[in-house]
């Protein structure tokens, strides 16, 4: 039996989205001291290492941000079985985000569409928090931090907001991710542009000492082929690591006709942008990709492995698909090429 997607799902889908996440991480975090607990209800890790960046990974599939916001279940998510976990966005200071309802599930398309805006309980509180759970045990798995802009700072200041964050978490970090590309931050996505982006990483770069973290930076599915070629370019040459590729889109279509809601769009709709997006610049550029976007099925999974991504990235797909999709997806890539349908 499959305890989230018989009896888990059916419970959360009867609440609002937000309060189902929030019942979700209430449940993880009590879960999370006995993880044999979690294995039994959500089934074994398994492990596929693979080296990144200089990390050491369990398997090549993550946790995308957003999820876990404010790094309050790590423990959970690992025993769940991610090979890695994306926390944040986490801004500068503690931000409440936009009005509720901001989180909506559309599930005849296996989407989402959000505009939560950065809501976090802020830089400070999350380093006090990380300290605690790494003096008592230090996660398995690499942790990632996602950081981005408050929404009252001005994208002329953007550079020293992004580099409050990046001191306070960086002893907390095995990597950090820069979020140029939300689009429920007015403003933000045009943190993306060379001028700006380039002011951002080296304005973190420039403070950081010998041996760097690794950097990576997420992209907008929604630039133009020109304008992602320059960001990612602008990445590599200001010493960022990886491309993360993509966030969730403003481009709606894919979701008509139903009920549409403002927001960043997520799930199966976004997929063909993700990949397209993966297609370019695994032709086009010298940095490596980690994908997400749209992952909903073991096949998603191996496309984007298939293309080139190093790793990948989950998060709409986990809502419908439940924790059993990392087994699923990792399993699938285990077998020999000839039993996996797409391959
Ligand atoms: C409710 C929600 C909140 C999100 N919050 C963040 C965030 O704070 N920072 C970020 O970089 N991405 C955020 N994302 C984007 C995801 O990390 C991911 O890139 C995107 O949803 C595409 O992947 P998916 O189709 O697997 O969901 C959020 C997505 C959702 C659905």
């Amino acid at each position: 039996m499959n305890f989230y997607r018989e009896i888990l799902r059916p419970i959360l889908f009867l609440l609002p989205a937000e309060a189902a996440h929030n019942l979700t991480l209430q449940l993880l975090r009590s879960l999370q001291p006995n993880s044999r607990l979690l294995n039994l209800l959500f089934g074994q890790p398994i492990s596929l290492p693979l080296e990144f960046c200089g990390l050491h990974f369990r398997n090549p599939v993550g946790l995308a941000a957003g999820m876990d916001k404010n790094a309050s279940a790590i423990p959970a998510w690992e025993a769940l079985g991610f090979g890695f976990v994306e926390i944040g966005t986490i801004t500068s200071q503690p931000q409440a985000g936009n009005p509720k309802p901001r989180l909506f599930r559309y599930p005849h398309k296996q989407a989402l569409v959000n505009r939560m805006g950065f809501n976090n309980d802020g830089c400070e509180l999350v380093a006090k928090r990380l300290q605690k759970l790494y003096s008592s045990k230090k996660p398995n798995i690499p942790i990632g931090i996602n950081i981005g802009k408050l929404k009252s700072v001005p994208n002329a200041e953007a550079p020293s907001d992004y580099l409050k964050c990046y001191k306070k978490l960086y002893d907390y970090a095995d990597f950090f991710v820069v979020n140029v590309s939300s689009p429920n931050t007015p403003g933000l996505r045009s943190l993306q542009s060379a001028t700006e982006l380039e002011r951002i990483l080296v304005a973190l770069r420039s403070w950081e000492a010998p041996p760097k973290k690794p950097l990576w930076v997420k992209l907008s599915p929604d630039l133009t082929p020109e304008d992602a070629l320059a960001a990612t370019e602008t990445a590599a040459l200001c010493g960022a690591n990886a491309i993360v590729a993509t966030n969730t889109t403003l481009d709606h279509d894919a979701l008509l006709p139903y009920e549409d809601q403002e927001g960043g769009l997520s799930g199966s709709p976004l997929r063909e942008k993700a990949v397209a997006m993966l297609k370019l610049l695994i032709r086009n550029s010298k940095l490596p990709v980690v994908a997400s976007g749209g992952i909903m099925s073991p096949e998603d999974a191996a496309e984007r492995m298939r293309l080139g991504a190093s790793l990948i990235e989950l998060y709409t797909g986990l809502i419908y698909s439940g924790p059993s999709l990392i087994r699923e997806i990792l399993n699938y890539r285990q077998k020999p090429p000839s039993e996996n349908k797409t391959d």
